[in-house]
């Protein structure tokens, strides 16, 4: 009943006519995949045109970030989820590790980030996860935890329909170190019981829970075997079509 969503985080990868060519070649690699949603997210400045090349196609289209603030106004080097929506995307990655990382992100932002999104019918793709240290001190629960309520403060039931969440552990990105299926499930399935405290049961099972974290073609059939994991975010492998493709049609 959770329809799968593949998503390719391409990250600040790729100049924009490999960009277009990427998405020309993955059109029609993906297109008999209707059990599955797909979406790539390239880096802003392309969204527009990767948007236009691909419409009509099954593939979307999300930004992996977006502004705080709702009204156009004096936010320099800022990009409002009104603009992203305008230009042809129908989704957003928000509070992803890096961004947590590096850019001072934090659950605050994330939520008013997640909050503009939904203010413009984004679907948003929230971002938790761990980093090692906290996983190896037993606390990698309470990290997520304290992750999920920040970033979902204040929505409401209807908005979950607009909501995915993202589990990406920090030690499993980019490292070539992918979570078992069933360390990903484990969190996966208190990640959906925390959905249930939250917002209750049934917006709890229909919420969609993505894992990232070193996804490949190699690894993303015995990850979806498991009850809670509904998909992938994925870095590294999304970067060339046939790659992908081979995720996106893990079947
Ligand atoms: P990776 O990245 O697939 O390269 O590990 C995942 C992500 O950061 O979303």
């Amino acid at each position: 009943m959770r329809k799968p969503v593949i998503a390719g985080n391409w990250k600040m990868y790729k100049l924009l006519g490999e960009a277009v060519d990427t998405a020309l070649a993955l059109k029609p690699l993906v297109a008999n995949a209707n059990h599955c949603e797909v979406l790539i997210a390239p880096v802003f400045v392309h969204l527009k045109t990767i948007a236009d090349r691909l419409e009509g196609s099954n593939i979307k289209v999300a930004a992996q970030n977006c502004s705080t603030e709702t009204k156009h106004s004096a936010h320099t080097g800022e990009v409002g989820a009104d603009m992203i929506k305008d230009v042809g995307c129908s989704y957003v990655i928000i509070g992803h590790s890096e961004r947590r990382q590096f850019y001072g992100e934090t659950d605050e932002s994330v939520n008013k980030k997640t909050k503009a999104a939904l203010q413009f019918s984004l679907t948003t793709i929230v971002c938790v996860g761990e980093m090692l240290a906290e996983r190896e001190s037993g606390n990698a629960e309470t990290v997520v935890k304290t992750q999920l309520v920040g970033a979902l403060d204040g929505l409401t039931v209807s908005d979950m329909e607009r909501i995915i969440i993202a589990y990406e552990p920090v030690w499993a990105i980019g490292t070539g170190q992918t979570a078992t299926p069933g360390q990903a499930q484990e969190m996966h399935g208190f990640i959906r019981q925390t959905l249930a405290e939250m917002q209750g049961e049934e917006a709890a099972e229909k919420t969609r829970i993505l894992y990232g974290g070193s996804v490949k073609a190699e690894n993303i059939k015995d990850l979806m075997k498991e009850a809670d994991i509904d998909g992938a975010l994925v870095g590294g492998a999304s970067l060339e079509a046939e790659s992908f493709a081979k995720i996106v049609n893990y079947r």
